[in-house]
């Protein structure tokens, strides 16, 4: 409890989802669509004013952390709190230092963005500590802010967006460029799952960054400002590999990005798990960020029944997402964990 560990009672609240992306995958960093919807998990932050200092207790790391306001990042959880602060700071809101306790739901390392909730979390806390003037999406700007210049990860904007504006059972589209956005409701008779394979990710960071430099580059030969500006697949068969398949992944993901609108509006539950698919060879074989195990991992689950699956968040590891008949859900989970044993399912 916050009380057993800063001797002091919080004196504001925030909370904010995990999730999952259902389809547009690596298109926010080129200005493209996206489409995720939270997950049920969530984690929760306890906040307190305190001057200069910035203090969090992980519940579940079991760990307290504490550093001055100002300092820059550690390597650590703090840094996010830190990241947070820093940012509302840097965009002129009067704050000072807090304390911060923080309980989580959601499993961290899975690629269902624990970060980005956590970030979204305490500004949500700060903001009703400190009284500021903030809609949720500028909270989201905040957040990804925080976690590209003070903690050091080049993220896009979804995670962090989907956790300010997302609702549960719907999915969010975004357009990453003008930040428009809307909320569709999943397909009825539909459920999500996570099936969490509990592979570490291999050089995820190093990886993720060079696909950015890789989209950049391409969007660079073909004269265009970013790879959402280019509106037919046609057009990227004048880059050399492996640009070419990079550029082909980005262009028909937005795509399908548009026309899994389309099947949501018309409740295409076939149609837009068709597309999920779709997504995930692309995602494998043409953006390269997938592995063996996924791979087969999707493979199984269609083998089990679901309407669609895919890798979800940055890849090189972390989980698969699932959209499953409800009523087939427990039949489907039984006859992948026979398969996985040690597989575990979120939904
Ligand atoms: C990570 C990033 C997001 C996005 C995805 C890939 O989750 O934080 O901004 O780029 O990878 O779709």
């Amino acid at each position: 409890m916050f009380q057993e560990i800063f001797k002091t009672l919080p004196e504001a609240v925030g909370t904010a989802p995990g999730r999952v992306n259902l389809l547009g995958e690596h298109t926010d960093y080129s200005e493209g669509y996206v489409l995720p919807a939270p997950l049920p998990y969530s984690t929760t932050v306890e906040a307190a004013k305190a001057k200069g200092v910035v203090e969090a207790y992980s519940e579940t790391l079991k760990e307290l952390r504490a550093r001055p306001i100002g300092q820059g990042p550690e390597g650590d959880f703090l840094d996010y709190l830190a990241g947070v602060l820093w940012a509302l700071k840097q965009a002129g809101h009067p704050v000072d230092g807090a304390r911060f306790y923080i309980k989580s739901t959601l499993p961290m390392g899975a690629g269902l963005s624990s970060s980005a909730a956590l970030e979204v979390a305490a500004l949500k806390a700060l903001r009703s500590l400190y009284r500021l003037e903030l809609d949720d999406k500028a909270l989201a700007l905040l957040a990804q802010k925080a976690e590209v210049e003070y903690v050091g990860v080049r993220c896009g904007v979804m995670d962090q967006m989907v956790a300010a504006l997302g609702e549960l059972g719907k999915a969010l589209f975004l357009d990453t460029r003008t930040l428009e956005y809307a909320l569709y409701p999943l397909p009825m008779g539909t459920k999500l799952l996570v099936l969490d394979p509990g592979i570490p990710r291999r050089l995820a960071e190093a990886g993720y960054n060079e696909r950015r430099r890789e989209c950049e580059e391409a969007a660079r030969l073909l004269g265009v400002r970013a790879l959402r500006d280019v509106a037919d697949l046609c057009f990227v068969e004048s880059l050399p590999e492996p640009l070419l398949k990079r550029a082909r992944h980005v262009v028909s993901e937005n795509q399908r990005v548009l026309l899994g609108v389309e099947a949501l509006k018309r409740g295409d539950k076939e149609g837009f798990g068709r597309l999920m698919y779709l997504s995930h060879r692309s995602l494998s074989q043409d953006f390269e960020v997938s592995l063996p195990e996924l791979d087969l991992l999707v493979e199984k689950a269609k083998e089990a029944g679901a309407l669609g699956a895919k890798l979800t968040g940055a890849g090189f590891g972390g989980a698969v997402v699932a959209l499953v008949l409800s009523a087939e859900e427990t039949r489907f989970k039984e006859a992948l964990t026979r398969l996985y044993p040690g597989l575990r399912v979120l939904g």
